[in-house]
């Protein structure tokens, strides 16, 4: 991907009109991260049916715009896909959906990463399955940031 010093068309249309905003009631599973360094927060909520696909996925984040940008594609992304694909959704791939982010901003993106793979080891954990490569949520996204600079 090509170094992108603005915010691509689908960025600022994503923070402008988010899709899929909000909580689900009962959802299978809820994840919460944040980052200590910026104080942002995302919490996701996953509904997934018994064939193990997730069939809606709302977001509510406080952060940045970028951090709302990207969990807005991560909820479209992980919709109607199985949870071993969901976990698939890496923070590039969001990246890539975005048409790229700003390098200072490409810390923002972990946040819905990280926040998926904590609803999904929820939905493991209260249903007593195991996700194939799927590692215990980190509380703070700070810790990893490290390992996932571009
Ligand atoms: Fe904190 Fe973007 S500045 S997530």
């Amino acid at each position: 991907m090509s170094q992108v010093t603005e915010y691509s068309e689908k960025v600022m249309d994503h923070f402008m009109n988010p899709r899929n905003v909000g909580e689900i009631e009962g959802a299978a599973g809820i994840g919460t991260v944040g980052n200590a360094k910026c104080g942002d927060i995302m919490r996701m909520y996953l509904d997934i049916d018994d064939d193990m696909v997730v069939r809606e996925a709302r977001f509510k984040t406080f952060g940045c715009g970028a951090a709302i940008a990207t969990s807005s594609m991560a909820t479209e992304l992980v919709k109607g896909k199985t949870v071993a694909d969901a976990l698939k959704v890496t923070n590039k791939a969001v990246m890539e959906a975005l048409d790229g982010l700003p390098p200072v901003k490409v810390h923002c993106s972990l946040l819905a990463e990280e926040a998926i793979h904590a609803a999904l080891w929820d939905y493991a954990t209260k249903n007593n399955i195991e996700i194939e490569g799927l590692q215990p949520p980190v509380n703070d996204i700070d810790e990893t940031e490290e390992f996932y600079k571009m």
